[in-house]
């Protein structure tokens, strides 16, 4: 089968700044793939390129075996860790934007049968991610939580293949981060998503992950810290027995998470 996504031989070079380097990777459809690393190490940019926002200095990137468009569609979604909402925007106005951007462009305007399918489309998203009683609030009225679930809906609205996460639950308290890990794990079942989340959190990233990936240098020089990039050093696919177990060197690369 054709992977989802391919990353062939891609570097990434801000000038002498080396940021990735040889970072080869396929990615299955239907695949959750954790990625964690430390900071700076290039996870964000790595996102970013799958998104479409950045191109690659050297390399190609693939989406179903075609290269991947130079600029973000509606088949890629994302969730930031901190999300700017439309602040002067209702929640089902926030979600209906998405859909307004993707149908007319140009005019921003939806009208008729396209605007009610729209609205019925929001609405039945919201409803999903918990937010169905919540349609008139205004951002400012929600918890922080909540304001990641209006992130997802948001970024699902166009009904993406491949959900791209940086971090999006680092900024909740522990006990919300649990129910946003059985929303994100509903949803990525329920809509055949192919997921690839960043997290700081190396339980995080077993526990959701069908894969995960550790993104660090390979090589390092002292005298030029900027020299060599960062690419995929670990690459552990997950059955459920391995689930349980975090390998010794994944562990020691992102102390205190
Ligand atoms: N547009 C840019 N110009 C120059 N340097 C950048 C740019 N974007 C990212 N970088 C650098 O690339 C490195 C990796 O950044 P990032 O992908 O945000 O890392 P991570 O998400 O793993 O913390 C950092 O050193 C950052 O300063
Ligand atoms: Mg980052």
């Amino acid at each position: 089968m054709t992977p989802v996504l391919s990353f062939r031989d891609v570097w990434v070079e801000y000038g002498d700044h080396v940021v990735l380097e040889k970072v080869n990777l396929e990615v299955a459809k239907g695949a959750f793939v954790s990625i964690v690393g430390p900071s700076g190490a290039g996870k964000s940019t790595f996102l970013r390129l799958a998104l479409g926002q950045e191109a690659p200095s050297r390399g190609s990137i693939l989406l179903d075996g075609a290269t991947l468009p130079p600029e973000p569609g509606p088949d890629r979604g994302v969730v930031f860790q901190r999300y700017s909402v439309f602040p002067h925007m209702s929640v089902l106005e926030n979600v209906m934007f998405g859909a307004r951007c993707e149908q007319a462009p140009l005019t921003g305007l939806l009208v008729g049968a396209t605007r009610r399918q729209a609205r019925a489309d929001a609405v039945a998203i919201l409803q999903q991610v918990g937010l169905g009683a919540a349609l008139k609030a205004f951002p400012r009225a929600l918890s922080g939580g909540m304001q990641q679930r209006l992130a997802i809906a948001q970024a699902l609205i166009t009904r993406p293949r491949i959900l791209l996460l940086d971090e999006p639950f680092g900024a909740l308290d522990p006990g919300v981060r649990l129910d946003m890990h059985e929303l994100i794990t509903g949803l990525w079942r329920e809509h055949g998503l192919t997921i690839l989340m960043v997290t700081h959190d190396i339980k995080e990233a077993f526990k959701l992950g069908t894969r995960v990936i550790a993104v660090d240098k390979r090589r390092h020089d002292p005298h030029a810290p900027h020299r060599y990039g960062s690419t995929a050093v670990y690459d552990f696919p997950l059955d459920d027995k391995r689930k349980t177990a975090i390998p010794k060197e994944i562990a020691a690369m992102t102390s205190g998470a």
